[in-house]
């Protein structure tokens, strides 16, 4: 029997390593100088902050000026798009995304066209894939920026970004893309992907939250947020948060030493979770990309069962649903209708995150109890057999 309660909600965030915490808890104390001062102190604060630079520049495959630390995704993304607007707005005023980008691009995107840009939203096909021809399509001579994620926190399917790199290159856009849920799961170079400009948060990858990093290739600008002491090469002010870039590099320095057979043993896990409950349960379907997506990820629709009610029964196996509450009332996930999930389905569905820290036991035991509790929802569901007599 796994220890309970079980932990498999990793896209929301993860546990942070304890190789992390370690590394972090000197510069809380005896190494708690400010990386700007000259005295001992600072610089021993600021070799940190360069070597933690170095390790997330390596694992992205940049150089280590081309990090700037940001709070986390949702500054970076902030930074990028706002910061790129501002700075090239006067070569044009047209953003292109996609529709199933998380709010912390989309909601800049909102308050851009408020603003006065222009934000073409690419569809997606129904594994969540937008097409090559239609972000081409999309792109045109009053663009500035393309941003497309490289994987989706609900689904996990992964974009082609190389292909959409060399188009933006040979059309002399900017490219960003959030990859949040992507780096260190799968590999990830700013070179290969052709991208200006790149996302990511050390809370989504077993490091502390509030820390993250935009990459900035060499010779792209951006008008800064936020003002101040001029840190970070005038793009982030505010004194470095030391202990959590330490963190952050750590993270990096471990997701690189864990690679390949990490996500392979994730990817492992999860397909005999999503194996055996695809077997075991009738009605139940995959959301997602069946082959390019995250290696911990599972996206499943129960039919005849609410994902919110699932999600309730489910009292040992921490997971989430499709659905969010606003003010008004229940609204299926934009990303799973933006696939063409039926809203039915996308009210029915439960999105699986496993992580570095979860066991085959505990996915042996998520079976059984995922399975009991659909078979026990079902039977208290009047609506199921009208549906069924239906056809
Ligand atoms: C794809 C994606 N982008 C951005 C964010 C925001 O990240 P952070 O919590 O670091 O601000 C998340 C987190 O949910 C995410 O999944």
């Amino acid at each position: 029997m796994p220890r309970l309660p079980i932990y498999m909600d990793n896209h929301a965030t993860t546990r942070t390593d304890p190789r992390v915490v370690e590394a972090m808890l000197p510069y809380f104390s005896e190494a708690f100088g400010n990386a700007n001062s000259v005295h001992s102190f600072g610089q021993r604060a600021a070799e940190a902050v360069d070597q933690a630079r170095l390790q997330v520049a390596s694992l992205i495959g940049a150089e280590a000026k081309e990090v700037v630390f940001t709070s986390g995704a949702t500054e970076s993304n902030n930074l990028a798009l706002k910061g790129a607007a501002a700075m090239y707005r006067r070569h044009g005023n047209h953003i292109v995304t996609t529709q199933i980008e998380h709010r912390a691009v989309l909601d800049p995107c909102r308050r851009l066209e408020r603003d006065g840009f222009h934000v073409t939203y690419v569809p997606v096909d129904r594994f969540g894939q937008v097409s090559l021809e239609e972000i081409a399509g999309a792109i045109t001579p009053e663009t500035i920026l393309v941003s497309v994620m490289l994987a989706n926190n609900e689904v996990g399917t992964l974009q082609p970004l190389v292909e959409i790199g060399k188009i933006c290159r040979a059309r002399k856009v900017l490219l960003h893309t959030d990859a949040t849920q992507a780096v260190g799961k799968v590999p990830v170079d700013v070179g290969a992907l052709n991208v200006d400009l790149l996302s990511l948060s050390a809370h989504k990858m077993y490091g502390p939250k509030g820390i993250g990093a935009l990459y900035v290739r060499r010779g792209v600008r951006l008008e800064p947020i936020l003002d101040g002491g001029g840190h970070e090469r005038g793009m982030r002010s505010g004194t470095l948060a030391v202990p959590l870039i330490v963190g952050l590099g750590a993270t990096c320095r471990l997701a690189f030493a864990l690679y390949p057979e990490e996500p392979k043993r994730l990817r492992d896990l999860r397909d005999r979770l999503q194996d055996a409950l695809l077997d075991t349960i009738d009605d139940c379907t995959l959301n997602g990309h069946p082959a390019e997506r995250l290696p911990g990820n599972l996206n499943l629709s129960f039919a005849h069962v609410q994902g919110d009610a699932l999600l309730m029964a489910l009292k040992n196996v921490a997971v989430s649903s499709g659905s969010a509450c606003t003010s008004a009332s229940v609204e299926p996930s934009y990303v799973l209708r933006a696939m063409g999930v039926p809203d039915e389905a996308a009210h029915a569905s439960i999105r699986f995150g496993l992580g570095r820290f979860n066991t085959q036991e505990e996915v042996d035991y998520t079976i059984e109890e995922v399975a009991r509790c659909v078979r026990h929802l079902r039977a208290l569901n009047p609506m199921r057999e009208f549906a069924q007599t239906q056809g």
